[in-house]
């Protein structure tokens, strides 16, 4: 049996991606492995939206370059978006890379595997569509050919087999790539030109997961506000209209999504999480800055009265929604009066969580050529005051729960004591509780106290609602 382990870096959509690799590995007969060092096909599923996720990723590629000098015959498969970033320079930078591919061509690696791509030994041979193998520069033994690449966008990953890490969780991926051009972020060149999946093979996607267990979906885009514009007439329909149709689906008792843009979120949306069933009370709105002149030089195209507006008037259709947010800390040209402006919508809005980022500069980028880089030890400051400051507000968010009975789906074993539980809000808070509940269940659960994380509970007897 060949054997495969999977390491994923970055956002949801490459865990989506991986669940696909891993669904077409075990459709080509290889078996997944928990340890690295026991698989026979060693792949990375790679981001580069930040200098730290690249570093965090050549430190695990270290580990697989002694593997593989250890036993080289193992495969080496390097795939994602910074896979897509540095395309053949790869091969240059780490011979002992056999595959790469980008996010447009995780179905290629199939076509890698296929028999006659590999020697008796489990060695790959490197050769594909009808191409000789080309030798490397500065051969390494008896593995003289050179990796090989693919990173022309071709199709979605979203029409491959899956493999879900829980039976009754599953990706929606109803859009690829981005037409924004945030002058600070990597995605657009990598995932390209944004393409949406027809509303048609989503639905019966949907209904075939609902068949078969499905209890949460999670619909994925870069912009998934922006879905469906790119569709033929006759196709076409809004995010509005997708999320009212997965919703009147049987069985999908938990619509999630991620992520809106604010400069197009509309009533439409908001409406539909106060009248469809399904739709979790939670928005990802990410803000990125506060400073309206910040926001002008990130290329967001709204303002900061603009993404206030759509907050106010989240609040006034869904009154209890949680609100989570992105934010950058020290874009080129920050000023500290910039920076406070931050703070005063952080405090304003009073998010539920926020993931909090200091700007990093990305090789091909806008933002990376600008003036008035930021220095670290400021940008480190600003970070210490803006996550004190999304901590307060968010435990102060969270009181509101404790007292009340929430609908808690469950995931698994609590992470700091496997006796609890652990499970999900609506408002995707983690919840840590006592109970019976298997996962999979749906089950309320008396909320007894809160932190800034996660919220604290008991579940009630007889209360299973799934
Ligand atoms: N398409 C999504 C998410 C993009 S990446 C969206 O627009 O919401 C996730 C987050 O990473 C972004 O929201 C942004 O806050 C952060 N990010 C992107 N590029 C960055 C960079 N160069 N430096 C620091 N953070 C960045
Ligand atoms: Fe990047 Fe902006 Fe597109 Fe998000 S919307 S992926 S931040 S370019
Ligand atoms: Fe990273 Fe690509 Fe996602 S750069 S954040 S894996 S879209």
């Amino acid at each position: 049996m060949r054997t495969y382990h999977v390491t994923t870096f970055g956002c949801q959509m490459n865990e989506h991606d991986s669940e696909r690799m891993r669904g077409m590995l075990d459709s080509l007969g290889y078996e997944e492995v928990a340890e690295r060092e026991d698989a026979a096909l060693i792949l990375f599923n790679t981001c580069s939206i930040r200098e730290a996720a690249d570093n965090r990723f050549l430190a695990h590629l270290g580990q697989a370059k002694r593997l593989k000098s250890d036993d080289p015959t193992r495969v080496v498969g390097v795939g994602g978006c910074w896979a897509q970033s540095v395309k053949e320079e790869v091969f240059r930078r780490f011979p002992f890379v056999d595959v790469a591919f980008g996010p447009g061509q995780i179905h290629r690696l199939a076509e890698f595997l296929t028999a006659d791509s590999i020697d008796a030994h489990g060695r790959f041979l490197m050769r594909d569509a009808g191409r000789e193998p080309e030798c490397a520069q500065g051969a390494q033994g008896a593995r003289a050919e050179a990796g090989r690449g693919y990173f022309e966008f071709e199709g979605f990953a979203g029409h491959l087999p899956m493999k879900r890490a829980r039976e009754f969780q599953a990706w929606l991926q109803i859009s690829q790539g981005c037409n924004c051009v945030c002058s600070y972020c990597i995605v657009p060149s990598t995932r390209g030109r944004e393409q949406s999946r027809p509303p048609g093979e989503l639905l019966a996607e949907v209904e075939r997961l609902a068949a078969d267990g499905v209890l949460e979906v999670t619909l994925l885009g870069q912009n998934v506000n922006a879905y469906g514009r790119d569709l033929p007439r006759d196709e076409r329909v809004t995010f509005a209209e997708l999320l009212r149709a997965v919703d009147a689906i049987p069985g999908i008792r938990r619509i999630r999504y991620t992520s809106p843009h604010p400069k197009d979120i509309r009533e439409d949306v908001i409406r539909a999480h106060a009248e469809c069933e399904a739709l979790c009370e939670h928005i990802h709105l990410p803000l990125q800055s506060g400073s309206s002149r910040i926001l002008k030089a990130m290329r967001r195209t709204y303002n900061r009265e603009r993404y206030l507006d759509r907050v106010a008037q989240i609040r006034e259709h869904v009154p209890d929604c949680a609100l989570t947010t992105d934010i950058i800390v020290g874009f080129p040209g920050e000023s500290e009066e910039d920076f406070q402006a931050t703070l005063d919508v952080v405090s304003e809005v009073a998010y539920d969580s926020a993931y909090t980022f200091v700007y990093s500069p990305r090789r091909g980028t806008e933002a990376a050529e600008l003036p008035d880089q930021v220095p670290h030890p400021v940008k480190v400051e600003r970070m210490e005051r803006l996550v004190a400051l999304v901590q307060e507000r968010a435990r102060e968010r969270a009181e509101r729960f404790v007292g009340r009975a929430m609908e808690v789906l469950v995931e698994g074993p609590s992470r700091t004591d496997p006796a609890r539980l652990r499970g999900r809000t609506t408002h995707n808070k983690t919840v840590n509780f006592d109970g019976t509940a298997e996962p999979g269940d749906i089950v309320e659960v008396e909320i007894t106290a809160a932190t800034s994380m996660t919220l604290n509970g008991q579940e009630r007897l007889l209360s299973r609602v799934g």
